[in-house]
């Protein structure tokens, strides 16, 4: 579990272990657009502004994943993330 903050609006949204961070941003209502949720796309693709996280898609390249996360399949390491749009 960790702690995900909406950098727009400074929300806190925790992220249990059974939930995605695209499904836990989305149940406490951000919207977030996916399409295949498996990491492949690259819809689901967030702005990763702190916090360190393990990358688990095959979309991004190294240097993008400095600065984004894809919300449907990584997660943080880090006890807080702050994404944003
Ligand atoms: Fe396709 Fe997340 S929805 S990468």
């Amino acid at each position: 579990p960790f702690k995900a903050v909406w950098a727009p609006d400074g929300r806190e949204v925790d992220v249990p272990a059974h939930l995605s961070l695209l499904d836990a941003l989305r149940r406490d209502g951000i919207p977030v657009e996916s399409s295949c949720e498996a990491g492949v796309c690259g819809t689901c693709r967030l702005a990763l502004l702190s916090g360190e996280v393990e990358h688990h898609d095959s979309v991004l390249t190294e240097d993008e994943r400095l600065t984004s996360v894809v919300a449907c399949v990584s997660r943080a390491v880090s006890p807080e993330v702050v994404v944003g749009p």
